[in-house]
């Protein structure tokens, strides 16, 4: 392993924000994570997956520990059924196209989002009617306490929006090294109900779609409303959809009455927090060079040599806005560092 010195992480992060870190080691094997862990030499130690889903706002002053554990593999298959594991280091999105040149169907839908394998359970990545948690069959995790490899099924991932056991207890104490997905081999159980996948595939000319019509459709529509992170810095998603109650969005809807919804349960509604925050005056606004995407207000984005903290500040403004002007506390998705 070789540790270096004062590295720039701008390379490291989906958003390219130009901090420092104190250390920086890419660890190949689990073998490579256990004498870091076990070594008293580092006291700080950071976890660097895909870079995808935080903000820097600081240089790291510890050894940043980028999860680099490579490969893939079908762990056992059945006439219909396929369950396949991937180390955490794989990129997310190559992944995905891998299963689909391998016909395997299920992660279609979670084409083209940013980040590696191994961080995907952690906020149970989601897009298009699909989640992660849908064909997750387990993940292994390096419990940092003992340095034993625990595994972790579906309901002890306690999957959530956006969530799991990951972001919450077991925060901090483990890392993922590996997931296993459970994958249809023929008869694909297509997920085309949402909105913008029907309409995508009409416009294509396809009327029995494969999976692979799927994925092409859903990365034409993210290629549309997302900016691509290689070419304008961002971290996808900067907050959250917020959950109210069925009195509050009633309460919302007096006073617009066109705002967009979708049912959660029988006593909660979910508010698209982008079209709040384009009601709020912010889509396409440009600070320098940091701003709200301009296709989707969602998405904060760095046009170059942005600063942490200004889009922090950003979000910040936005969230205030929001809550002056809808009276709805937006919490942010991506992790603040
Ligand atoms: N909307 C606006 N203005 C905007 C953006 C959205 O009015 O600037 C409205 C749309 O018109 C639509 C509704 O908000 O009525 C929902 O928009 P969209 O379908 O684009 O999805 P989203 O709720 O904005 C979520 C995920 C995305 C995922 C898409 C598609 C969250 C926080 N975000 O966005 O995930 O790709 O659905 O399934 O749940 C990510 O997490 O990084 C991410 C991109």
């Amino acid at each position: 392993m070789h540790i270096q010195d004062n590295i720039s992480l701008k390379p490291f992060n989906t958003f390219g924000i130009d901090v420092k870190a104190k250390q920086f080691v890419s660890a190949q094997s689990v073998d490579d994570l256990k004498s870091i862990f076990s070594s008293e030499e580092f006291p700080q130690k950071f976890i660097l997956g895909g870079g995808s889903n935080m903000l820097l706002t600081k240089d790291i002053n510890a050894l940043v520990i980028h999860l680099n554990l490579k490969g893939k593999t079908i762990i056992s298959k059945t006439e219909t059924k396929v369950i396949i594991e991937s180390q955490a280091g794989e990129n997310w999105h190559r992944f995905v196209l891998w299963t689909l040149d391998n016909n395997f169907g299920g992660l279609e839908n979670l084409s083209l989002i940013p980040g590696n394998v191994g961080t995907s359970p952690i906020q149970n990545i989601g897009a298009y009617g699909v989640e992660l948690k849908d064909t997750f069959h387990s993940c292994k995790a390096l419990n940092l306490d003992t340095l034993e490899i625990e595994t972790f099924n579906t309901t002890e991932c306690q999957f959530d929006y956006r969530n799991s056991i990951f972001k919450q207890h077991a925060k901090g104490k483990y890392i993922i090294i590996s997931v296993q997905f459970k994958l249809s081999t023929k008869n694909h159980n297509l997920h085309t109900n949402y909105g913008a996948i029907t309409s995508e595939l009409e416009e294509m000319g396809i009327v029995k779609p494969t999976i692979q019509d799927v994925s092409k459709a859903v990365i034409s529509i993210r290629n549309r409303k997302l900016p691509n992170p290689k070419q304008i810095g961002n971290s996808g998603s900067f907050f959250k959809n917020p959950v109210i109650s069925r009195e509050a969005f009633s309460k919302l809807q007096q006073q617009f009455p066109n705002a967009p919804s979708y049912i959660v349960s029988e006593t909660e509604i979910k508010v698209p927090a982008g079209w709040l925050i384009e009601h709020a005056g912010f889509k396409g606004k440009t600070f320098g060079n940091y701003g709200v995407h301009k296709n989707q207000a969602l998405v904060l984005v760095n046009y170059g040599g942005a600063k942490g903290n200004d889009i922090l500040e950003l979000s910040r403004l936005i969230q205030q806005t929001v809550a002056r002007i809808f009276n709805i506390q937006i919490e942010t998705e991506v992790n603040i560092v």
